[in-house]
């Protein structure tokens, strides 16, 4: 009998609980049993006061929720040697599947000396940005996103963020900057989170069966293709200005690596469909007819019209973070998004560990898996190896 207890956050979309009494570093099965239920029947579990949690047993949680994977889930693109691709990612020497990220001059961190952590900006995302005068007090979400390579890897089933140092202090603005006037105060540096249970649950019937039937066709190398183009002001995806890497300055394409995901993703506890799609990434959507939508503003327009009513601002819960606090996400049934701006100064480190999934998300009985994995088309890059060499170098972070 655990004597864990779950006390849900009151939240218009159900997101979010608190789970007290228990110790990462220690747990039993039955513990294990009401965390996993927890976590997925409120999407996100803050787990308190787990400050002295290693990043071992951190590991060792986030890997019970699909015993048969153990790689980091985006793979070898963001490992040491690629380090120039995510300067403000680091790996833990001594248990290569959790990452450190964060804001801030760090002197030494479980093994890593003398680094530099920095939090994302939207003015290196947006198209537009908010005016510098008003930098401090306003905000955007940054990137809406499932942690997810995307290529060759199926989404990781559950990221853990643990919060090691938080400053702590004022609260910002956060404005969507669409035509819509919505905003929402948040606390600095909190995470977003967004339902994709609600978001499919507040679709019109019509869009719900649209939603059943489609399968998304991700891009291939998506980090990479996507690394020149700017985001919309909602963090919900991309313009279309055609800034899109091409096929030739990618590196060499797998067709067997695209990924073809269903567009709504099963709760294994509840039996609840989430609609799941990672906006930015996404290339084509394949229908029921068997007819595919490959022009990429309007997909990307189809994908926004489905996902926008769920990120409203009563929709989204906001974490407001807290030194100790170890937060378990779903990442099949959630999307989220890096939040606020730090002063240089203002020190953050988080540990964050996902590992890709052994096995794609499962999707509505009527869409059949094994369409999923064929090889869909020929990408033939028209340059040799150093164009590829050269895409690799843009810098792209992963969240
Ligand atoms: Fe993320």
């Amino acid at each position: 009998m655990s004597s864990i207890q779950i006390t849900p956050v009151a939240h218009p979309a159900n997101i979010g609980a608190v789970a007290t009494n228990l110790d990462v570093n220690n747990l039993s099965e039955a513990d294990w049993k009401v965390i996993h239920d927890g976590l997925y029947t409120h999407s996100v579990l803050v787990l308190k006061n787990q400050a002295h949690a290693t990043p071992k047993a951190q590991f060792e949680l986030t890997q019970k929720f699909d015993p048969a994977c153990s790689g980091y889930g985006h793979g070898k693109t963001l490992d040491a040697k690629r380090s120039i691709l995510h300067p403000d990612l680091k790996t833990i020497p001594h248990q290569p599947q959790v990452q450190v990220i964060g804001n801030g001059f760090v002197e030494e961190f479980e093994g890593l000396k003398d680094i530099t952590l920095k939090h994302p900006h939207h003015k290196t995302f947006h198209k537009t940005a908010v005016p510098e005068a008003e930098d401090l007090d306003f905000t955007r979400f940054y990137r809406w996103h499932i942690d997810a390579a995307l290529y060759d890897l199926q989404p990781p089933r559950v990221t853990s963020l643990m919060a090691v140092s938080v400053p702590k202090g004022r609260t910002q603005t956060l404005r969507y900057d669409d035509d819509t006037g919505d905003e929402l105060q948040v606390p600095l540096g909190t995470t977003a989170f967004a339902s994709g249970y609600a978001m499919y649950d507040i679709l019109s019937d019509s869009d719900k069966e649209f939603a059943r039937t489609t399968k998304v066709e991700y891009a291939a190398h998506p980090y990479i293709w996507m690394s020149s183009a700017k985001s919309k002001s909602t963090g919900l995806g991309l313009e279309s200005d055609g800034l899109e890497l091409p096929a030739n300055e990618l590196p060499p394409v797998d067709e067997s690596k695209i990924l073809m995901l269903p567009m709504l993703w099963k709760n294994p506890v509840t039996g609840r469909f989430a609609l799941q799609i990672h906006p930015s990434a996404v290339r084509r959507l394949h229908l029921k007819d068997g007819s595919v939508i490959g022009d990429l503003k309007e997909v990307r327009d189809m994908v926004y019209r489905l996902q926008r009513p769920g990120i409203a601002p009563g929709l989204v819960y906001c974490h407001d973070w807290e030194e100790g606090d170890m937060v378990l996400f779903n990442n099949q049934g959630t999307i989220h998004s890096v939040v606020g701006a730090f002063a240089p100064d203002e020190v953050r480190i988080f540990r964050q560990c996902n590992l890709a999934s052994s096995a794609p998300p499962e999707g509505p009985e009527s869409l059949s898996q094994e369409a999923w994995t064929q090889p869909l088309r020929t990408y033939e890059p028209t340059k040799g190896p150093q164009a590829a060499l050269q895409a690799w170098m843009k810098p792209m972070r992963a969240y």
